[in-house]
């Protein structure tokens, strides 16, 4: 639950409190042993506090988060307090279902400039690899899944990703309702929240699926090649403006080519956890096959 409140002769007029409260789900959940969607959860909310903790203040205002102002755990891992800035009144109090071309820029710009910030980063505290889909936290969708080339493939798209040699931090869940928008117009800035999957990870996974909340299949298809080049040429200069000393060709060929593994490996989730699911389409099934043609060898 996220509250909004006023605090009274603080530095900080308003802030937000993330409030969280596992303890009825841990009831429910006792006695079952290895129960994977709760032990998710609580160490969701754990990488979220790490995150905020410790890697929020490295973020600058091309890749804008909440400042961090406090944290409690309740005993038992029973639930979650965050406490941190109001992005609202940070000028980012707008929220988007639908976005623009430019708007879909400003978001790609923002992890372009999140990547840069942590590449290589040790992700401590943190997933050890990112997003809420990541393979081995989703053994119950994967069963769920209809027997075929994307099941049997599951773990070698995956072992692709995590062998990435450019590894930086993923968001995990970069979809367009989890950016605030910037209420002055055009001024091309945004901020994002909710930190409970990111880890290491290839920047792809969060490209492809920021681009799957966002696109209809023919925009995806007409504009990924345009997209994917704004999103490396953004990376390629917060990199340097970093002066992070880099082989950029090697990293934009190895991340170019895991895309379309990116975009396999969410759709393999969904088709456990959500088999009719709109977003998997012509588009997606098409960059499935061809990464288990590649896979196959056919
Ligand atoms: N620090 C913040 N400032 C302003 N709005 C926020 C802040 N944190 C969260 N929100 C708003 O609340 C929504 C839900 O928060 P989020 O952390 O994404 O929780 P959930 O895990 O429930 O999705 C966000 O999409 C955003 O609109
Ligand atoms: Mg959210």
């Amino acid at each position: 639950m996220i509250q909004r409140a006023r605090l009274i002769g603080a530095e900080r007029e308003e802030v937000i409190i993330k409030h969280i409260d596992l303890s009825s789900s841990r009831e429910n959940h006792r006695g079952w042993g290895g129960d994977i969607s709760h032990q998710r959860k609580v160490r969701s909310y754990q990488v979220e506090t790490a995150f905020y903790r410790a890697f929020a203040m490295q973020c600058d205002e091309h890749c804008r988060v909440p400042k961090f102002i406090a944290a409690h755990e309740k005993e038992d891992q029973g639930g979650w307090i965050l406490v941190l800035e109001d992005l609202d009144s940070a000028k980012f109090s707008s929220r988007k279902h639908g976005v623009t071309a430019a708007e879909i820029r400003d978001c790609l710009s923002w992890l372009a400039n999140f990547h840069a910030t942590f590449m290589n980063s040790d992700a401590l505290g943190l997933w050890s690899i990112g997003t809420y889909w990541h393979l081995a936290t989703r053994p119950d969708e994967l069963a769920a899944m209809e027997d075929g080339p994307l099941k049997e493939f599951a773990a070698e798209i995956d072992r692709r990703l995590n062998q990435t040699q450019s590894q930086t931090l993923v968001h995990g869940d970069a979809k367009v309702a989890n950016f605030c928008f910037s209420d002055r117009d055009d001024d091309g800035q945004v901020a994002a929240v909710d930190f409970q999957y990111v880890g290491r990870g290839c920047g792809m996974k969060d490209v492809a699926y920021f681009i799957s909340s966002c696109l209809s299949e023919k925009e995806a298809a007409e504009q990924q090649e345009s997209l994917l080049s704004f999103y490396f040429e953004r990376l390629q200069e917060f990199l340097a403006i970093r002066h992070i000393d880099f082989n950029f060709s090697a990293l934009e060929h190895e991340w170019r080519e895991l895309y379309p593994f990116a975009w396999a490996d969410f759709c393999r989730f969904l088709s456990g956890w959500s088999p009719g699911h709109w977003k998997l389409n012509n588009y997606s099934d098409r960059i499935t096959q061809s990464v288990i043609a590649q896979l196959t060898g056919s």
